[in-house]
């Protein structure tokens, strides 16, 4: 096939077929096919779009890219979640361990933070010793043994999807529906799930600003989804204030141990459960019962043992990771909060080193944000809305003046 014919046809608004997409994503992932080549592809893609069956294809050839997990016969179903992401988004840490108390396989394999969104390998890197890149052999057996995995992407998953995701964040084309679709899809997809539960987020601190882009962007996940035998759901989640009262990697991890100890934010345990219910299939006061009684925390350690992790820091994770500055951001009158807003609160955690400006960055699992506040609380003068966690006095000074512009009260 001629390439630069394929890349004309979609530019002029035309649709590829199956074969000519497989070319386009055999070639590209083996090397034959240029990245210029692939890059004016992604732009004309991102201007024309692409029909629901164009998305299907690219999905499977993505997925079929690299290796699709295979399960012995007879196992359990497998489920997971997928989060379009947001500050302070740890769902991923309590509800895997909350499902695994059920009679399902929880095969998750999740990314890494980049920009204010953070990422649950991130988190986890944030226990001591615990690791993210067991290998297939080993997620397996751990399957068998206690429901569950939470590892990286490997090499040979959706190697296709890794370098188009590459070039397409240098080359302007990341808002692309169909190629947001596909890169998310395919990865889920090869973990071979029965059922599967997105959580798209909207509003301030999510990737979809509006309710509208993220009802788009799950009808169009759940549609390749089906066309892929696999039942997917979804909820649409507000992003507007972060999720608990913690961003940031440590501080995080420590919110995550009070949920699976029966406590925590009410917004955190609520999401959970909406999200397990979706995919379990015990009731929600089954499930709300596993977090009350000590069940998924007994899952949580046993995965930390399962990868290495040293379980005994958990309960302790603040002061394993504790930055030598913890300064409360003061309201400056009594009232009601009005505002906290999730992309400024998520780019001063960034600031403060909680998350990467580039792939190379390293990460401080101690720096970030506590005791947020939450919209429609009370609060009176000189109460902190905020704890600031920063290693530096010149990385203080530098997000007080963010975090006060993100914050109303009145
Ligand atoms: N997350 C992904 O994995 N891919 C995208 O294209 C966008 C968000």
């Amino acid at each position: 096939m001629h390439v630069p014919t394929l890349i004309e046809k979609k530019r002029e608004g035309k649709t590829l077929t199956d074969e000519e997409i497989s070319h386009l994503i055999s070639g590209f992932t083996s090397g034959e096919i240029a990245d210029y080549q692939m890059s004016a592809w992604a732009m004309a893609v991102l201007f024309q779009g692409m029909t629901p069956a164009e998305t299907h294809h690219l999905t499977r050839a993505m997925m079929e890219s690299g290796r699709v997990l295979e399960y012995p016969d007879g196992t359990p179903p497998k489920v997971d979640k997928h989060s379009t992401g947001g500050g302070g988004d740890k769902i991923s840490l309590v509800l895997a361990p909350l499902l695994a108390c059920d009679e399902v396989w929880v095969p998750m394999i999740c990314g890494r933070g980049l920009g204010i969104t953070g990422g649950t390998l991130d988190k986890l890197e944030s226990i001591p010793g615990f690791n993210i890149q067991i290998d297939e052999r080993r997620a397996l057996a751990q399957l068998e043994s206690i429901g569950l995995f939470v590892i990286g992407q490997t090499e040979d998953i959706c190697p296709a999807d890794r370098k188009l995701y590459a070039l397409r964040d240098v080359t302007g084309t990341i808002p692309s529906q169909p190629l947001i679709v596909a890169s998310i899809m395919s990865k889920k997809l090869a973990e071979n799930l029965d059922r599967l539960v997105l959580d798209v987020k909207f509003g301030r601190g999510a990737f979809m600003k509006t309710h509208k882009e993220a009802k788009q962007l799950a009808a169009a996940m759940t549609k390749v989804g089906k066309l892929m035998g696999v039942k997917v759901s979804h909820l649409l989640s507000p992003m507007d204030e972060p999720l608990g009262r913690t961003v940031g990697n440590a501080l995080e991890v420590a919110e995550c141990v009070e949920v699976l100890q029966g406590n925590g934010p009410a917004d955190v345990v609520d999401l959970v459960l909406d999200l397990a219910q979706q995919v379990s299939t015990v009731s929600r006061a089954k499930l709300a019962g596993w977090l009350s009684d000590g069940t998924a925390w007994r899952k949580f350690i046993s995965l930390v043992y399962a990868q290495d992790g040293d379980a005994s820091s958990l309960e302790k994770i603040t002061e394993v990771h504790r930055a030598p500055i913890i300064r409360p951001l003061l309201a400056p009158s009594a009232g009601i909060v009005k505002k906290m807003d999730a992309e400024i609160i998520g780019q001063a955690s960034l600031l403060l080193g909680s998350g990467r400006q580039t792939v190379d960055d390293e990460i401080d699992f101690a720096a970030g944000l506590s005791g947020i506040r939450k919209i429609g609380e009370r609060v009176e003068a000189k109460e902190p809305l905020l704890f600031v966690h920063a290693r530096t006095d010149q990385a203080l000074e530098l997000v007080l003046p963010l975090l006060q512009s993100a914050v109303e009260v009145s």
